[in-house]
């Protein structure tokens, strides 16, 4: 089956006029797009994903957008728990377990992002993450979650998690669950099928996706 090859572009580009430029370059790769919530609207595409998402429907949340909003727009998928999101914004495993039932009850698929800081133990982390953020969903839910393992202090430092590395964390995962996982983190067209060699079902390409160069390469080297 071919890798799923998804492009975090996260505040980024700074103008609506640069991320149509940038889209229309590496849309005929047929990667999922994660554009910024104001030009997800501007981009004419079957694989749209946001960043980010609210549980509540709607209400007095300011600065929130809810998966009502997003469906509105025809968005397919919306990343849950990125780690710099965990970081930045104090994301807990109890708010992203929320935002994964909230996004379980439409039809949009949830990416949701799990892995270790450095320091940590990869494998400790993935069990307490997916225990805590997976807690209460079906078993027919679980199915449509795919799961992207980032370890965080490979995220946009170019110290990527060799593939033989990152295949001891997919196969904790995969002991859990049988969903689609991808790699992410620091993701280069030189090592891109290194992890689809060893059993990714694909991967969560941010700097890299916002070269369309290096982006597309990445997309014919899997
Ligand atoms: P990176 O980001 O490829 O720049 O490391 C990956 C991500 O944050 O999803």
């Amino acid at each position: 089956m071919k890798p799923l090859i998804i492009a975090n572009w996260k505040m980024n580009p700074s103008t609506i006029k640069e991320a149509k430029e940038l889209f229309n370059k590496v849309k005929k790769t047929g990667a999922i797009i994660c554009a910024p919530f104001t030009y997800l609207s501007e981009l004419k595409s079957d694989n749209l994903c946001a960043q980010n998402c609210y549980w509540e429907a709607s209400g007095p949340y300011t600065g929130e957008i809810s998966l009502d909003m997003l469906k509105d727009l025809g968005v397919a998928y919306v990343i849950i728990g990125h780690s710099e999101r965990r970081v930045h914004f104090k994301e807990t495993d109890e708010m992203i377990n929320k935002k994964l039932k909230a996004t379980l009850a439409t039809d949009l698929r949830p990416i949701l992002c799990i892995g270790e800081k450095k320091g940590e133990d990869a494998k400790e982390v993935i069990k307490k993450q997916l225990e805590q953020d997976l807690n209460g969903i079906s078993k027919k839910d679980l199915d449509r979650i795919i799961i992207a393992y980032e370890p965080v202090w490979a995220i946009g430092t170019g110290d990527f998690c060799e593939a033989s590395k990152a295949k001891e964390s997919l196969e904790s995962i995969k002991e859990k669950l049988n969903n689609k996982v991808l790699y992410g983190g620091s993701v280069n067209s030189k090592i891109s099928k290194d992890y689809i060699d060893v059993g990714f079902d694909g991967l969560l390409v941010g700097g890299a996706s916002l070269k369309v160069d290096e982006f597309i390469k990445i997309n014919q080297n899997v």
